[in-house]
Order: structure tokens, then C-alpha cells, then sequence
């Protein structure tokens, strides 16, 4: 929560260095989602209807902050970047995945079938569809 009785709490008598700067804007990040949350639980518990569109529209606004403290950190560390872009891959490969007698799976944007792993290539859907011993 806000801290105002101290205009200097969090600040540092020196420049950030660059794996300090890395992780404050972790924590920026962190920070706008917090917000998102705090405003749309106050959304959630009022019926007052401009308040709810009031606050609705700030949280959204927020998402956008998160994406340009993400966009920021991906330029500033690479290897987030990287770490990242593995977990937006696994959450792809295991979604489309699918276990025997399962319809085809779909490609959440695309709505087209979702593309196969290369032959050879273990995934946790060629797994679920190994055969039986
Ligand atoms: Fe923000």
C-alpha cells in the first residue's frame, strides 16, 4: 500500500545498477497487477454503476502499464526474456495436446488446428497417445 508520510521512502542515495533496475521493474510489474486486483475487487463490491465503469476502465488502463514495464523488461534482461517466451510455449504445446479419442485441438488465436510437433519430437501430447504397453 502507499506510503505518503515519507517522500523519500524507496529511494537510494546512488543509481541503480543495471540487475537492481532489472529487478525494481519486477516489482513495477508486480505493482500495476496489485492495482488491477485492488481495483477490480472495489469494482466487485459496489453496485454504484459509474464507480464500476470508473474503475473498470483505470484496471484496463493498468494492463497496459504491465505490458510496458513486460515490453521494458525483455530489452533490459534477455534471459527473462527467454525464460518467458519457454513458458508461453509449454502453456501452447500442453494445450494442444490432446488425449486419445480427444478432438483435435485448436489454436486459441487462430481458431485453425493446432501444429504438430516434428517427428521425433516428445511432447506431452505424443506422450497421452503413446501406446499401451
Ligand atoms: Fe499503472
Amino acid at each position: 500500500m502507499p506510503d505518503f508520510a515519507n517522500p523519500f521512502i524507496g529511494t537510494v542515495p546512488r543509481k541503480l545498477t543495471h540487475g537492481e533496475l532489472v529487478r525494481a521493474i519486477m516489482l513495477n510489474i508486480s505493482a500495476e497487477y496489485e492495482a488491477v486486483h485492488l481495483y477490480l475487487a472495489h469494482m466487485d463490491a459496489t453496485d454504484n454503476e459509474d464507480a464500476r465503469k470508473v474503475l473498470y476502465d483505470i484496471a484496463l488502463e493498468e494492463l497496459v502499464h504491465v505490458g510496458e514495464f513486460t515490453s521494458l523488461l525483455y530489452r533490459l534482461d534477455p534471459v527473462t526474456a527467454t525464460k518467458m517466451e519457454e513458458g508461453f510455449a509449454e502453456v501452447r504445446e500442453l494445450l494442444a495436446s490432446r488425449a486419445p479419442g480427444e478432438p483435435a485441438a485448436t489454436d486459441a488465436g487462430t481458431g485453425q488446428p493446432a501444429a504438430a510437433a516434428p517427428a521425433g519430437q516428445l511432447t506431452v501430447g505424443s506422450l497421452l497417445r503413446a501406446p499401451k504397453p
